[in-house]
């Protein structure tokens, strides 16, 4: 888990034991779709926390769990509790901790999205209306957060021209589009920001536009979680990481320390994968989540020789997390590094 150290910045958001799961299908066909498993992780202020891991995942259905926007078919425990940090934001969000899984939606709606959670959707162009200019969808999301910005300083705020204000949605690039989204998640500047792939689709340029961008924001002291596919976007801002694999959050600590010394196979996987480390993929394909098997799902990938039983539920350690919990337990971080030596 990425917690906060002894005198480390404020946890805004303390994820604790997340279940999500989607019944779907009828019948004989009725299964169950397990998409985020006991996640644990928090988001600091002033850090930027990358989480990373293939399509489907569960990325996605982890940030619509904290903003109460799953659909009825999704049952989910756990907890996700944010504490809103001391400041002038206090004035309109109060500063009274707000457990948002249990939430009604009227709270959710009143003072958390927008306020306390910006989101960036996945595709954040389809969520503008097509119909309204971008200063129009602006001032009109300014308006009911009773913010005191302006569209041209959200615009400034997201690195966008002033002209774009009276551009429709069709007539925006893919990337200013993102920025619009961006923009629009930033009006009631919220203490957390919520990225799911802003960055998808973009060219290398304007990537390393909207991560500088996102870890600017950050720096200031939101907490920033950046979703994206581009772990080498990830190396380059993220304070802190999250690897998640088939549901699960396999490692998390300080990017610093992750990227340089992957405790996970998976992250080691991953890691290898890149340009600069030779284009290694990691052989295989992630489980169906509706069908995970017992202990390990990552065993069928995994380089390391070691026969794996049990429930690989977090080991916490010097600030970082793994989920590997190979036989030779005590040894388990060099363990892991040695699989991941010999792709
Ligand atoms: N409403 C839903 N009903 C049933 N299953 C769902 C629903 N939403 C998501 N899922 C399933 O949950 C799993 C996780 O989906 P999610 O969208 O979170 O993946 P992701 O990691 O964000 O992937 P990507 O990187 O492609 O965006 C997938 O198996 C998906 O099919
Ligand atoms: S070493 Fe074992 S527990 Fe760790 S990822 Fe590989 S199979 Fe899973
Ligand atoms: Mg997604």
């Amino acid at each position: 888990m990425t917690g906060p150290g002894p005198s480390g910045p404020a946890t805004v958001l303390a994820v604790r034991g997340l279940d999500v799961a989607f019944r779907v299908g009828r019948g004989r066909r009725a299964r169950t779709v397990r998409a985020v498993t006991g996640a644990d992780l928090d988001l600091r202020a002033g850090r930027l926390t990358a989480l990373v891991g293939e399509s489907g995942c569960g990325k996605s259905v982890l940030t619509e769990a904290l903003t109460g926007l799953l659909p009825g078919t999704a049952s989910v425990r756990g907890s996700a509790v944010l504490t809103p940090p001391a400041g002038p934001r206090e004035r309109s969000t109060g500063h009274d901790p707000v457990g948002l899984i249990t939430a009604p939606e009227s709270v959710l709606r009143d003072r958390v999205r927008g306020r306390l959670i910006g989101l960036v959707p996945q595709s954040a162009a389809t969520h503008l209306t097509p119909t309204r200019t971008v200063g129009a969808q602006l001032r009109e999301t300014l308006a009911r957060l009773g913010a005191t910005a302006t569209v041209a300083d959200l615009l400034d705020r997201a690195a966008l021209p002033g002209h774009v204000a009276d551009r429709y949605p069709h007539e925006l690039s893919g990337g200013q589009a993102q920025r619009a989204g961006l923009a629009a998640a930033l009006a009631g500047d919220p203490p957390v920001l919520l990225a799911d792939e802003p960055t998808a689709g973009l060219d290398r340029p304007l990537v390393d536009h909207v991560t500088a961008l996102l870890a600017g924001l950050a720096a200031e002291g939101r907490a920033v979680l950046l979703i994206t596919h581009d772990l080498r976007a990830a190396r380059a801002v993220a304070d802190d990481v999250a690897v998640m694999y088939a549901s699960r959050l396999v490692e998390t600590g300080p990017a610093a320390e992750v990227f340089t010394e992957p405790w996970h196979p998976y992250t080691a996987g991953l890691l290898a994968a890149l340009p600069d480390a030779g284009f290694t993929p990691v052989p295989g394909h992630p489980p169906e989540l509706s069908a995970l098997p017992d202990g390990c799902a990552f065993a069928p990938r995994c380089p390391v020789t070691a026969d794996c039983t049990g429930d690989p539920a977090p080991v916490h350690r010097d600030g970082r997390s793994v989920s590997c919990h190979p036989p030779t337990a005590p040894a388990l971080p060099a363990t892991a590094r040695s699989g991941a030596g010999s792709r």
